[in-house]
């Protein structure tokens, strides 16, 4: 807990995909019971709350991130019985519990959606959606020039009850996400009360999904030539992304979570290039925290790693609130494999972890597991492959189940060796089981780096840090009382000068003839000095 008692300024906070983490019926998918099975795993690993993505009822035309009934339980994932009981034991083992809320866009399945299928142009029903008439002579072209996150166009035509070609509706995503309109109070008030529904069941926070996406500009003007992928999504002159009226919506729900005991907090996943804007969603009468992807972006590079620590420290500084560190989620490449090696995820973990603020770590990474890059196409579910017709790959290569043991054909993920994606045969010596009985696996040292970043006084809090000089990629720096990180960022082994108490490394670190330390190539260390 850090100094201010504000148990979220310094928290670890692990990444449950439920449908990946651990199945208890096994029908090959995780669930809700699963993961309440497994949360010893994240008690002795130390975090401190877990994320829980969506589990809400949903067609799952994009794994859950298009919600049927915000309020309920898909039945694959369990029953709001399970949800109680997840929350209930993750609080008697100490663990917080933050879920997430998608209010950008519902499923094409929801009640609303429905009802303004059914519903007349210019009705109650169609003004909870971004309806518009089509441009061109028979309005047979779309409103505007937007496209999907996931490809295509943006807009999507539907028929009128008399079966005649019809408005469009706004999707971001897929046509299976329509948008909601942000500007229609109904809305608004509707996600107030999803936010108090499970509050009252005792969660502790939410993750808000797309949360700079909710408003659009007025008219939804065209975007004009719009950058693909990362650029695209960072983008900040874009219609729908990143616009000012945005924040009045969270100003709202803080209201709402500061209204109830126990400091429930709000993260926004937010893809705003600057570390300046994404400050703004956690001004003081906003969220808690936000995404930092500027950094998950910054790759394995000292220079840029220490241009976005400084932003973002800056940036949150400014605005009172703490930083937040993230190398890994459900829509990007696993670290190992984006950073290029194992050796180097485990040296930026080390390194994220010796950083003032709060960490986001995600499921598998403390088994040290790579992207799956050979999945079978005909086994493939992420809508970004599907609609792209597999010119992009997609996102299910961090998706795959875990390996907990060694035994059965799914590697103890489901009680009859099922899983809804093939899990690859080298994960076999990846186990949980495995790892936690060989102290130089990478479990061992998440679990040990855990409990000293909460042991040690100079790690928690979201204070400062003092940069300490040091060779042409690397990095070092200080933080009070008594510790310094020393990260080497290249390929070949640097020699230090004496610095402390080793506490721990990436990998073995040797003593050099004069006292010093020799550091191998793409590794971090951490350090106690002075007294
Ligand atoms: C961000 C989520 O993390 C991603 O998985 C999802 O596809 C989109 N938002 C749309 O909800």
């Amino acid at each position: 807990m850090d100094a201010t008692g504000q148990w979220w300024r310094d928290a670890v906070f692990y990444q449950v995909y439920p449908r990946s983490f651990a199945d208890s019926d096994g029908d090959g998918v995780g669930d809700l019971p699963g993961v309440v099975e497994r949360l010893p795993h994240l008690r002795d690993l130390g975090v401190d709350a877990l994320w829980l993505s969506p589990f809400y009822p949903s067609p799952m035309a994009d794994a859950g991130y298009d919600v049927a009934d915000p309020r309920g339980v898909d039945p694959l994932f369990g029953t709001l019985a399970d949800f109680d009981r997840l929350v209930d034991r993750a609080h008697a083992l100490g663990l917080r519990v933050v879920i997430d809320i998608v209010p950008n866009h519902t499923s094409h399945e929801h009640a609303w959606f429905r009802a303004a299928l059914a519903s007349p142009p210019g009705s109650c029903e169609r003004s909870r959606y971004l309806f518009r008439d089509g441009r061109g002579a028979d309005g047979g072209e779309p409103p505007n020039d937007w496209t999907s996150q996931f490809g295509g166009p943006a807009w999507t035509r539907v028929r009128e009850a008399d079966g005649s070609p019809g408005q469009w509706y706004l999707h971001l995503y897929a046509p299976e996400q329509p948008d909601l309109n942000w500007r229609n109070l109904e809305v608004r008030s509707e996600y107030l009360s999803i936010l108090r529904h499970w509050l009252d069941r005792g969660v502790d926070g939410f993750r808000i999904d797309v949360a700079h996406g909710l408003l659009k500009a007025v008219g939804l003007p065209d975007a004009g030539t719009v950058p693909q992928g990362w650029e695209g999504r960072m983008h900040h002159r874009l219609p729908y992304w990143d616009q000012p009226e945005v924040h009045d919506v969270y100003r709202g729900w803080r209201r709402v979570l500061d209204e109830y005991g126990g400091q429930r907090i709000a993260v926004a996943e937010a893809w705003v290039p600057h570390p300046d804007r994404l400050a703004a969603y956690t001004r003081p009468d906003e969220l808690h925290q936000a995404f930092n992807f500027p950094y998950l972006m910054a790759g394995w590079d000292a220079g840029r790693i220490r241009a976005v620590v400084d932003a973002s420290l800056d940036a949150a500084h400014r605005v009172g609130a703490p930083p937040t560190w993230v190398l890994a989620n459900h829509d990007v490449p696993r670290a190992p494999t984006r950073l290029g090696g194992l050796d180097r995820a485990l040296a930026a973990l080390l390194l994220e972890l010796a950083l003032p603020g709060s960490v986001y770590l995600y499921q598998g990474e403390e088994l040290g597991l790579e992207e799956v890059v050979d999945l079978p196409d005909d086994v493939r579910q992420d809508p970004v492959f599907l609609r792209s017709g597999g010119t992009l790959r997609g996102r299910d290569g961090c998706r795959v189940p875990l390996p907990w043991s060694a035994d059965g054909a799914s590697m103890g993920f489901s009680p009859n060796g099922r899983a809804w994606l093939p899990q690859p045969a080298g994960w076999r010596a990846l186990t949980a089981e495995a790892q936690v009985r060989d102290p130089a696996s990478t479990l061992s040292l998440y679990r040990r780096a855990l409990r000293l970043r909460r042991e040690h006084p100079a790690l928690g809090g979201d204070g400062v840090l003092t940069w300490l000089q040091s060779p042409e990629g690397t990095l070092a720096f200080e933080r009070a009382p008594g510790f310094v990180c020393f990260a080497n960022l290249t390929d070949a082994p640097v020699t230090v000068p004496p610095i402390g108490a080793l506490l721990e490394a990436s990998a073995p670190v040797d003593a050099a003839p004069d006292g010093g330390h020799v550091l191998p190539g793409h590794t971090t260390s951490w350090w106690s000095v002075g007294g």
